[in-house]
Parts: C-alpha cells; structure tokens; sequence
C-alpha cells in the first residue's frame, strides 16, 4: 500500500477500533461472507439536487427575528394564570424575537412559563459546533446532562458518541439538543403540554442553527417536529422532510441511544442508519 492509500484508508476507517467496538456489541461475531463489503463506497439513492445544491447565501441565513418586547408567559403573583395555549403562545413570540443562538439561549435561560426550569439544576441548551451540518435532536435532558447542562453525556450519551466515532463524526462536528431543554423529573416522560410549550423554541433553535442535515434520535422528537405519531419502528431508516420556513431539511429517525442500550439487538439497524448518515453528509461535499 503506498502513503497515499495509506492514508485514504485511514481518513475513510478514521477510528477503526470504535467500529469493531461497535460491531462486536452489535453482536457481529462472525463473518458471513468471504469478500469484505466497503458499506461506506456503497453509493447513496440519489439526492435531489435542490437539497444538496448549497443554498444561496440569502436562504442560508436565518429568518429574520421579529421585533418584539420580550413577553413573560407567567403573569405576576396575584394576577390570572395564562391558560397552557396562551403559555405556548407566548413560548412561540419570545423564542420568534430571538436574533440568534446565544439570545436564544438568554430567553430559555430567564422563561419561567415551564415547571420543569423549577425542578432542573441546570437549563440543557446544546452542545457541539453550531456551524455543523447535522443537528441532532433528543427527547430531554437525564440526570447526567442535569448536573452538568450539557446534552447527551451520561450512558446513553457515551453510545452515542461511539456512534458518531463510527462514522468519523465527534461533538466537533455535529451540533446536539433536545426537545425539553430541562430534565423532567425523575426522567419521565414529557408530556403533551411541557412538549407543546418547549417545541417553538427548538424550532427556533433549528432555524438559527440552520442545519442541512437532521437527525432525530427517538420518535418523541421525530414525532413532535414532525407532527407524526409512526412509532419509531415505522420512522426510522428512511429520509424525510422537515420544513424550515419553506426550505425543506432532510431529516433521518433513528433510535435513540438510551433504547438501543436496552435493546443491543437493534444497532444492526442503527447501523444501517449511521450510514446513510455518513453517505448524506458526504454527498454534501461531494
Ligand atoms: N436522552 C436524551 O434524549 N437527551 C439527553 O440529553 C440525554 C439522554
């Protein structure tokens, strides 16, 4: 092998022991063929040009923010609650008001319209390059992510990164949220009204953010952002369509990490899933 396919080879298995890592906890343990497949020169179904084609700069900027004093959904001590429509109404203004990530984040960081910021030790914004291609989307923070206000860093956050290792990708070049930027109480499930009151300001944190490539990691996200109730049985494996504003952004379901630790026998699909992942992000390039 001369250097050159050397180092072809090692920019295309960039973390070889990650994969066999991943491979052998798939279960993996035994050759089925006698030819090795290359999975990553397999060619991906053709892209419509109009998605990856780059976008003209004035698309690739986000929408322009709305002028607006900063509404407080939660009315004073002592004045009429707001019922849960006009709280998501006020979410929808406050977060349309915000010019850019790190207003964003200042709004979220002083929006009291959510219980769970009261039970949360920490507000869980995002993690990663916010200039990434690919977004990643989860359902809520766990305890891990908590204490330490970061998305995706306890046990399912470190499959995930093994994940990502596995198809040359890190927190350096993805950009991760969640749902709920808060921790729901003892983990549970967010409900339908936490959901509907969290859900403009992940909108606009996809539209600042401006990704070209989304993933969902679980149907809760897949299923609120795109107005869905498929389980992620049905979702997953196929690319859909997000719209942001009238761009349509390619978007991949998949499993969440936090299942496939309990369910190890289906990181064969999620496999299959990385890849297409891999072979979208480099047809970007292409
Ligand atoms: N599960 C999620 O959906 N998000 C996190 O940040 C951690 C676990």
């Amino acid at each position: 092998m001369s250097g050159t396919d050397g180092k072809d080879a090692r920019r295309r298995l960039p973390d070889a022991a990650a994969m066999l890592a991943w491979l052998i906890e798939a279960g993996a343990d035994e050759a089925i063929g006698a030819t090795p497949v290359d999975r990553y020169a397999a060619s991906a179904a053709p892209i419509p040009a109009a998605i990856l084609a780059p976008a003209p700069a004035a698309e690739r900027r986000p929408p322009p923010a709305r002028p607006r004093p900063m509404p407080q959904p939660f009315a004073a001590a002592g004045d009429a609650l707001l019922s849960g429509r006009e709280v998501a109404s006020s979410a929808r203004d406050l977060a349309e008001s915000c010019a850019d990530l790190a207003a964003l984040r200042a709004a979220l960081t002083d929006f009291n319209g959510c219980a769970l910021r009261k039970t949360a030790t920490n507000l869980v914004f995002a993690d990663g390059d916010p200039a990434a291609p690919v977004m990643l989307i989860g359902e809520a923070p766990g305890r891990d992510e908590d204490l330490r206000g970061l998305p995706f860093v306890g046990r399912s956050g470190q499959l995930l990164d093994r994940m990502l290792a596995s198809i040359d990708l890190d927190r350096s070049t993805v950009y991760i949220t969640n749902l709920l930027p808060w921790r729901p109480p003892g983990n549970r499930k967010p409900t339908t009204a936490e959901m509907t009151i969290c859900l403009p300001f992940l909108e606009r944190h996809i539209a600042l953010q401006n990704p070209k490539v989304l993933v969902f990691l679980g149907s809760t996200a897949a299923g609120a952002l795109l107005g869905v109730t498929d389980g992620i049985m049905r979702l997953r494996g196929r690319w859909l369509n997000y719209d942001l504003d009238g761009r349509t952004v390619p978007a991949l379901p998949m499993f969440h990490p936090a299942f496939l630790l309990r369910q190890p026998a289906r990181k064969r699909e999620a496999w299959a899933d990385l890849l297409m992942l891999h072979d979208r992000l480099a047809g970007l390039h292409a």
